[in-house]
C-alpha cells in the first residue's frame, strides 16, 4: 500500500496561479485557426476569436497568457500588428514553417482574447532584433494613461483605457535563437533595456529576464549576480523529450511502457532543475523575492506524420496529463520560488490544452489535469511526504504515487496521481482529520487520448475510496490523476 503523509502545519506559502499559466506563440495554427479565425469565418467567434475555445480556457480558469514566443517574438515588431488591418505588414515567420505572418492578431486582439479569458496578458518583447525604444514604447502604448503622442495612438486605434499589462518578459531565449548572447552580454543588454521599461500606472510592471535552458546554472548565477536588482522574475526553460533526443523524440501516441516511463522520470527532472536553480537564487535573494518563471514546459514529441515539420502539432495522450501532474507537484512543492510556469503550448502547438479541426475542436488529457488542479489556484500549500513503491525500469523508475495539497476557503483539495500503467494503486491518506470527500478522476491506457470523433478520456465522478477514522483509503485506478475535496471533522 502507498502512503501519502500530509502535515498541514507546514507550508510554503501560497500557491501562485500562475503556475498554472499558459503560453500562445505565432507558431502553426496555435493563433490563426486555433485562437483566431478573423471576423467573417462561420465559426462562432468575437472579434474573429472564437468563442468554443475560449470557453473551454474560462472552465480551466487559465490565469495567465504568456504571448507573442518563443522565438517568433525575437523577431516581432508590435507596431507591424496595430492598426487597419489591410495596412498590416505581412512578414515571414522564419521560425515557424516559414509562412507568411499577416499580422491580423496584434496587441489588441491578443489583449482582448485576455479580457474574453479573464487571464492576465504576458507580453515578451524583442530584443534579439528589436530596439529599447520598441520595447519602451510598446510599454507606454499598452499602460500610458497620458497623452503623448504613443498612448494617443493607442486610443486612435479604438483603446481608450490602458491595459495596465503587469508581466513583460525582456527577450526569449536570448542564449540562443534570441540572439545567441553570452550570459555576461545578455546581463549588460538586459540592464539597459530593463531601465526603459517604466511604470506607467500604480500597478508595477513585473520585469521577467530571460533566464536559462535546463541545466545552465552558470547563466543563472551571472544573471542573478549582475542583473537580478533589474528583474522581478527570471524564467527556466525545460522540455520532456519521451526519448532524450532531439533528432528523434518519439511519437506521441504511439510508444510503449519503457518510452513511458523513460518520458515520466525525464519529467521528473524538473524538480533537481528548480532546486539547483533555486540553490543560486537564494544565494543572492535569502528573501525571495524574484519569482522563478518556468515560462516553457512541457512534452515535446515529432510531430503528426504528415503534418508540416515546422508547426509542430501533436496527439495528446495519458501519459501528457501524468507529466503535466508531476510537473504541477513539483511547482507546488515549490510554491515559496516559482511564481509562474507557462506551459508549451496552449492549442494546436506541442503539449496543447485545445486541438482544433476546422470547426471541430477537442480537449486533450492535459486540459482534464488542469481542471482537476485548479482548485490549487491561490490555495495555501500543504507539505505532503509520498511513500511509494517504484515503477518503471532501472534507470528510469518512478515514485507510484505522486501528491499535492492545499487549502483554501476552509477546505482541502488534494490531488493523488498513479503512475503505474498497469496496476491499480491502494493509496492511504493520513494526517488529516477527514470527516467527509468528494472526488473526481481523469484515468485511462498510457496512450489513451481523444480525437475529433470520439472522446475517450474525460474527467468523470469516482467514488472508490473510504473514509475511515480521519484517513483517506482510495483505490486508485492504473493511469490516473484523481482530485479530492475534503472537509475536516
Ligand atoms: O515552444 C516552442 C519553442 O521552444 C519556442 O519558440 C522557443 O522559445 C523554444 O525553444
Amino acid at each position: 500500500m502507498e502512503r501519502v503523509l500530509l502535515n498541514r502545519f507546514v507550508s510554503k506559502g501560497t500557491i501562485d496561479k500562475n503556475i498554472f499559466g499558459q503560453f500562445s506563440e505565432h507558431l502553426g495554427h496555435c493563433i490563426y485557426e486555433g485562437i483566431f479565425v478573423g471576423e467573417n469565418s462561420p465559426i462562432p467567434n468575437t472579434h474573429g476569436i472564437r468563442n468554443d475555445v475560449v470557453n473551454a480556457l474560462k472552465h480551466i480558469k487559465v490565469p495567465v497568457l504568456r504571448w507573442p514566443g518563443g522565438c517568433f517574438a525575437d523577431e516581432y515588431h508590435w507596431e507591424d500588428g496595430i492598426g487597419p488591418k489591410q495596412n498590416r505588414k505581412r512578414m515571414v515567420n522564419n521560425n515557424w514553417g516559414g509562412v507568411v505572418e499577416d499580422n491580423s492578431f496584434g496587441t489588441h486582439e491578443f489583449l482582448e482574447l485576455c479580457e474574453l479569458i479573464g487571464c492576465e496578458p504576458y507580453i515578451c518583447g524583442n530584443v534579439g532584433s528589436g530596439t529599447v525604444r520598441e520595447l519602451a514604447e510598446w510599454i507606454e502604448y499598452v499602460n500610458s494613461p497620458s497623452d503623448s503622442s504613443v498612448a494617443q495612438k493607442r486610443r486612435l486605434n479604438g483603446r481608450d483605457e490602458p491595459w495596465r499589462v503587469k508581466f513583460w518578459g525582456v527577450g526569449n531565449e536570448n542564449w540562443g535563437g534570441g540572439g545567441s548572447m553570452r550570459a555576461e552580454y545578455y546581463a549588460d543588454v538586459y540592464r539597459r533595456y530593463a531601465t526603459f521599461c517604466r511604470n506607467f500606472t500604480d500597478k508595477p510592471i513585473c520585469r521577467i529576464a530571460c533566464g536559462p535552458s535546463a541545466d545552465d546554472y552558470r547563466w543563472m548565477e551571472v544573471l542573478m549576480r549582475e542583473a537580478a536588482f533589474m528583474f522581478e522574475g527570471i524564467s527556466l526553460h525545460y522540455y520532456t523529450i519521451p526519448t532524450g533526443s532531439w533528432q528523434s523524440k518519439g511519437s506521441a501516441t504511439d510508444f510503449g511502457k519503457d518510452e513511458y516511463y523513460g518520458t515520466l522520470s525525464r519529467a521528473l527532472y524538473m524538480e533537481e532543475l528548480i532546486t539547483k536553480h533555486s540553490a543560486i537564487m537564494d544565494r543572492y535573494d535569502p528573501k525571495k523575492q524574484k519569482g522563478l518563471m518556468v515560462d516553457e514546459w512541457g512534452v515535446w514529441t515529432d510531430v503528426e506524420p504528415g503534418t508540416n515539420p515546422g508547426f509542430l502539432y501533436q496527439q495528446n495522450t495519458m501519459r501528457d496529463a501524468l507529466v503535466a501532474a508531476l510537473n504541477f507537484d513539483i511547482f507546488i512543492s515549490h510554491c515559496d520560488r516559482v511564481k509562474m510556469a507557462n506551459i508549451a503550448q496552449m492549442v494546436n502547438v506541442l503539449q496543447a490544452m485545445i486541438l482544433t479541426k476546422g470547426a471541430k475542436m477537442l480537449l486533450t488529457p492535459t486540459y482534464h489535469a488542469f481542471d482537476l488542479y485548479k482548485a490549487h489556484q491561490g490555495a495555501r500549500q500543504i507539505e505532503s511526504c509520498v511513500i511509494a513503491d517504484t515503477v518503471g525500469e532501472a534507470g528510469c523508475g518512478v515514485k507510484a504515487v505522486s501528491a499535492s495539497a492545499s487549502e483554501k476557503d476552509g477546505r482541502i483539495n488534494l490531488t493523488l496521481s498513479n503512475l503505474d500503467c498497469d496496476s491499480l494503486r491502494t493509496v492511504s491518506v493520513e494526517g488529516l482529520n477527514i470527516a467527509k470527500a468528494s472526488a473526481k478522476i481523469l484515468h485511462g491506457a498510457m496512450n489513451a487520448y481523444n480525437d475529433f470523433d470520439a472522446t475517450s478520456v474525460c474527467v468523470t465522478d469516482f467514488a472508490d475510496y473510504d473514509v475511515k477514522d480521519g484517513k483517506l483509503s482510495v483505490r486508485l485506478p492504473a493511469c490516473s490523476v484523481a482530485a479530492f475535496e475534503i472537509e475536516e471533522g
